[in-house]
């Protein structure tokens, strides 16, 4: 794969930051990311460049999947991903975490690393780590020259181009996408998915694009919910599942560049503790993208409204009108799989955390005490 980048198609273009342009990258960063990796029918996943064998996929007992920050994070959800449709355990870990823990890898582990820009130490250490055990790393990086990418044993190169702000988006969505093709070409392999269900599911990727591209087109909302909660000190993100692991990815994002302390709470496990921080006018974000799930955390949100939480939800158009019995704002995105929202549900977070930190007048694209890139350990 050859990729293109030069100084010209890093600038602005038009946009008041890197980020923003980034986000507004997404759309093409998930068509680059997905174009040549599906055969001509639209029913198979390919991916040519990979040294893992049919057979060595088929020897694999449990995957690890390693990265600092956004990647990780974007771990998370492949995690789901993996684990839904391979059926294989996965085990998610911070890569400073894991290196350090004597992690059990054997040879039919696969270890998968994330990292945007290659060059992560924490991460790079924890490759060499499981290679020294025996496990076949792959790498999913934004470059393809880097560090991780030299020394990984195969390498799911993300085509997002380059990320100049420091706060990570069109990386961390593509890397879900990298993660949504791997997955189902590992189900393809170990036969743990029908061929139909393959190509539905191709097809629903194919459509992520435009849905993102709809979304980017109708961000007022958003920009004036920004500006409201930008007031606020504290903040909190619940979900489950997928949400969860989104909802998480949100959380970072608005730390990163607002500096408004939010934390990201399995929405299940609030009443174990952090709804005695829920007062009086406390904004909560309820991510409800997961029908599966969707009754359970309508009772979590009904929890922190009862002690006076100031709830908006992020769901799909459906569910909107009966949500808002129970919530004071909702954002609609569009439909698609369960396991593909997140792909979706992180640009309205994407574009929350850009607008507060405009609204509060802070540097967006090079936030206080934070780097693109941390090679140090
Ligand atoms: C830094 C960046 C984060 C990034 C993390 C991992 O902390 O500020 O945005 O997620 O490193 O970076 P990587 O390049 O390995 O994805």
């Amino acid at each position: 794969i050859h990729v293109d980048w030069d100084a010209v198609t890093a600038e602005k273009n038009g946009f008041d930051h890197f980020m923003l342009k980034e986000i507004h990258e997404q759309p093409k960063a998930y068509r680059d990311t997905i174009r040549g990796r599906v055969d001509e029918s639209g029913r198979k996943v390919v991916l040519k460049d990979l040294n893992l064998t049919e057979d060595r996929i088929k020897q694999i007992q449990n995957v690890h999947i390693v990265a600092c920050g956004t990647a990780y994070h974007a771990g998370l959800v492949g995690g789901t991903v993996i684990e839904q449709l391979v059926r294989v355990p996965v085990y998610n870990d911070v890569a400073s975490e894991y290196r350090y823990r004597s992690p059990l890898i054997t040879p039919e582990t696969l270890v998968i690393v994330v990292s945007q820009s290659g060059e992560t130490a924490d991460t790079l250490a924890a490759l060499r780590e499981a290679k020294s055990n025996g496990a076949h790393v792959l790498a999913v990086t934004n470059v393809v020259g880097s560090s991780i990418a030299r020394d990984a044993d195969d390498v799911l190169v993300t085509l997002a181009g380059p990320e100049i702000a420091v706060a990570s988006t069109k990386a961390y969505s593509s890397q879900l996408i990298a993660f949504y093709l791997l997955g189902l070409y590992l189900a393809q392999v170990r036969g743990t998915q029908s061929e139909d269900q393959v190509a539905h599911m191709i097809s629903a990727i194919q459509a992520l694009p435009e849905q993102v591209e709809s979304m980017l087109e109708n961000s007022d909302a958003i920009k004036a919910y920004a500006e409201q909660i930008s007031h606020n000190q504290h903040l909190f993100f619940i979900g489950r599942g997928l949400d969860y692991a989104v909802a998480q990815e949100g959380s970072l994002k608005l730390k990163e560049i607002s500096y408004i302390h939010s934390e990201a709470y399995a929405a299940g496990e609030l009443k174990h503790g952090t709804l005695a921080l829920i007062e009086d006018g406390i904004p909560v974000i309820a991510l409800a993208t997961q029908d599966s799930v969707l009754e359970k955390t309508v009772s979590n949100i009904k929890e922190v409204k009862a002690r006076g939480a100031d709830v908006m939800v992020i769901t799909h158009e459906e569910h909107v009108a009966s949500l808002l019995k129970s919530v004071d704002q909702a954002f609609a995105i569009p439909k698609t799989l369960p396991l593909f929202t997140p792909a979706l549900s992180v640009v309205p977070l994407q574009l929350l955390s850009y607008y507060a930190s405009l609204a509060l007048g802070h540097d967006v694209d090079k936030p206080r005490n934070l780097a693109k890139s941390v090679t140090v350990e």
